[in-house]
């Protein structure tokens, strides 16, 4: 690459912070493949010979399955994954090696090994997800009628099925793998072709090319090719959202297994200890994964970062993008891959929760719709049932309240006002389209069921 221009090697120090091929290597598959779909639209071009294009592309598949086996040598001084590849196929094939990169830049090379591989970990994320939802279903239809506290503000709201908790992050879930979906439109066009910003004299049939590496679409501004990251952007924030909906059920479980809640307990499998005290079993998987969120975020910041008023086409800069990518995807994936394997293993405490659920004072708002049954305008029912809450302070439950002392409440109260305090019976209730009453939530696992399938 420096043959021609250049009298003096580079420095070392300076080849040392710009070589990126210990950690582009990873992308070998992905240039492997452009470069013999690039190799076939060459042969058709009459560019190179078939003779050529078969040297070409034999010489590339044994370096593949060398880097696979890690028998392949790596040289820092050829920078990146793009010139250690060709060079060493080069030296091995001569000629047919040394046209290889003909209306070629490594800026539209680059940009397309990082969409192959977005595309692949877009759909191997989406799998992973659908494994988690999976592990979370099977959670809610073995625990299907267990009642828990719905909480907001972390305090005690009202009674749902544990299986409801369940199904809200399947359905997060599933916002995540749309999101994935959508953004592959974006990520699934051919940026080769595009030269380093401006094409090439040397036409090639990039819609064929397209067809070759799979992607749907051309891209039609060969300076916006080279220059667009968006799709790296998209897919770490999809990632980011992913993490950020597995800390919140982290969370959740993090509270829910400590002694004062107690709703569950995380298999020792997926506890650690203390170094120091005997008794502590912790859930650090849950912490780890609430902590790499930051991670995910702090990725997403600084790729955005690194693409403010970046000037058009290519700059360095933009090598900047794989370390990101490749951390977040990797992050994301061992998340899912935790939580898949430690929510079937993990102990539901059901006679808490259903301790927890039968606090009447979570019946409240029940209360204040008997009234309104009774024909009370709500405000003036939520203010009755909240006088009568506060009357009762912790001395008395709800539901212990005689009849005779309701009554001087509201003359609407009346014997049948003792059935309201029957979670079981207030679910049933609940039956507007995402309520969570019985018949609801078995509707929504046997949707989920076949949604995954
Ligand atoms: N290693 C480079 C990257 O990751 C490849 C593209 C280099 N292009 C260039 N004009 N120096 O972005």
């Amino acid at each position: 690459m420096r043959k021609g221009r250049f009298r003096k090697p580079i420095a070392r120090v300076a080849l040392h912070y710009s070589e990126s091929q210990s950690f582009d290597r990873r992308l070998y598959r992905q240039d492997i493949a452009g470069s013999i779909a690039h190799a076939t639209a060459l042969a058709k071009a009459g560019i190179i010979s078939a003779e050529e294009k078969k040297k070409i592309e034999s010489g590339l598949r044994d370096i593949e399955r060398e880097i696979a086996s890690e028998e392949f040598s790596w040289n820092e001084s050829l920078e990146d994954v793009h010139m250690n590849i060709e060079n060493t196929l080069t030296q091995r094939i001569g000629e047919a090696g040394a046209k290889l990169h003909t209306a070629r830049s490594r800026n539209d090379q680059v940009a397309l090994d990082l969409r192959l591989y977005v595309k692949d970990e877009t759909r191997r994320t989406s799998l992973q997800i659908k494994k988690l939802q999976k592990s979370l279903l099977s959670l809610a239809q073995k625990q299907g009628g267990v009642l828990v506290p719905g909480y907001t503000h972390l305090q005690r709201a009202q009674p749902v099925y544990f299986a409801h908790y369940l199904l809200s992050h399947v359905e997060a879930l599933a916002r995540d793998s749309e999101r994935l979906n959508d953004s592959l439109q974006r990520t699934d066009v051919l940026p080769l072709g595009s030269g380093a910003l401006a094409g090439s004299t040397i036409v090639l049939d990039r819609e064929s090319i397209a067809r070759d590496l799979k992607f749907t679409r051309v891209s039609q501004n060969s300076l916006d090719a080279v220059s667009d990251r968006d799709f790296v952007c998209e897919f770490l924030f999809c990632l980011a959202v992913i993490g950020m909906h597995l800390s919140r059920l982290s969370e959740d479980l993090i509270v829910w297994s400590t002694s004062e809640f107690g709703f569950v307990e995380f298999s020792e499998e997926f506890s650690t200890g203390s170094s120091l005290m005997p008794q502590k079993k912790n859930p650090d998987m849950a912490e780890l994964t609430r902590g790499k969120t930051g991670r995910l975020y702090g990725n997403l910041m600084s790729m955005l970062t690194t693409l403010k008023a970046l000037p058009s086409s290519y700059n360095r800069d933009l090598q900047e993008d794989k370390e990101v990518l490749f951390d977040s995807a990797d992050t994301v994936t061992a998340a899912l891959e935790v939580f898949s394997a430690m929510l079937p293993k993990m102990k539901i405490n059901r006679g808490r929760m259903t301790a927890a659920a039968g606090d009447p004072s979570l019946l409240a708002t029940d209360l204040a719709e008997y009234l309104v049954k009774k024909g009370m305008p709500f405000r003036q029912a939520h203010e009755t049932v909240g006088k009568i809450v506060a009357d009762a302070g912790s001395k008395q439950q709800l539901n212990r309240i005689p009849l005779t002392k309701l009554k001087k409440y509201s003359s609407l109260f009346a014997a049948d006002v003792s059935r309201i305090f029957d979670a079981g019976r207030s679910l049933s209730a609940r039956q507007s389209t995402g309520a969570p009453s019985p018949k609801n939530v078995k509707a929504q696992i046997a949707r989920w069921r076949k949604e995954l399938r």
